[in-house]
């Protein structure tokens, strides 16, 4: 049998709970569910009792984008992971370049957040990767060793094992100008030797569209995508799927 292919799309702070159900009535209609194919989706809070409903209904995966690691108290504005769980959430997305860089997550935050997902029966969806300078400077695999190191450095073999990775090289978010598969390939193949466990998951993320689909996640050691944009539309998020299979 072909290889498992992850389909998550992260839908960032777009969708409010009344598009979220449009997403699925539609989505409902052409998604035909696959052997080899897992569907997640990653809403914002607000959204996520919408997503719960839509996403259990036509048997897809689905989660948050954030959580606070402390169970409850005085941290305004933040969710705990009872919070998550009371709606059924499994996954969430951690470690975000966009959580680690417009609101200055550290690794050391983020390493807390992976490990009480954890600890909570939960799976991490952990995000990483370089900045542009820092790939032109010849410093990708400092940046990643530092990112991806400091988040399991204190987990056990076990634990490492239930993460699902995410290769997204900032400089290819949201900018149409995905990696090339080479350059996804290298990353995804170098981070698997990092974690020490040939059969984690593996994802790339960065401008992932129907175009680009069949070459990325043909690659070995890639074992699918991480969507932002194309997530947004039940056809352009299904057609990474199509592309690649056909
Ligand atoms: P785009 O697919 O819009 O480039 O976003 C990728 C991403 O950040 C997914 O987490």
């Amino acid at each position: 049998m072909s290889k498992k292919i992850y389909l998550y799309g992260n839908w960032k702070m777009n969708m409010t709970a009344a598009e979220t159900k449009k997403f699925f009535d539609e989505f409902s209609g052409v998604y035909k569910p696959a052997d080899d194919l897992e569907v997640g989706v990653f809403s914002p809070f607000t959204s996520l009792w919408a997503l719960a409903e839509g996403a259990k209904k036509c048997n897809v995966v689905f989660g948050a984008q954030n959580v606070y690691f402390e169970e409850k108290g005085a941290f305004t504005g933040e969710v705990s992971i009872p919070m998550l769980k009371e709606i059924g959430v499994k996954y969430v997305i951690l470690g975000h370049s966009e959580r680690r860089h417009i609101f200055g997550e550290s690794d050391e935050m983020i390493a807390k957040k992976v490990k009480a997902v954890l600890d909570a029966g939960m799976i991490p969806v952990l995000c990483y990767g370089e900045k542009l300078e820092e790939r032109e400077s010849g410093n990708t695999f400092t940046v990643m060793e530092r990112q991806l190191k400091s988040a399991i450095k204190d987990l056990t073999a076990d634990e490492i094992s239930k993460i699902i990775y995410a290769y997204e090289p900032v400089w290819a978010i949201g900018t149409g100008k995905s990696a090339t598969s080479e350059q996804a390939q290298e990353v995804c193949e170098w981070s698997r030797k990092l974690i020490a466990n040939p059969n984690v998951v593996i994802l790339y993320g960065g401008s992932v569209k129907g175009s680009n689909a069949k070459e990325l996640l043909s690659m070995k050691d890639i074992d699918g995508a991480l969507v932002g944009g194309a997530s947004l539309k039940p056809a352009s998020f299904l057609e990474i799927y199509t592309a690649y299979k056909n």
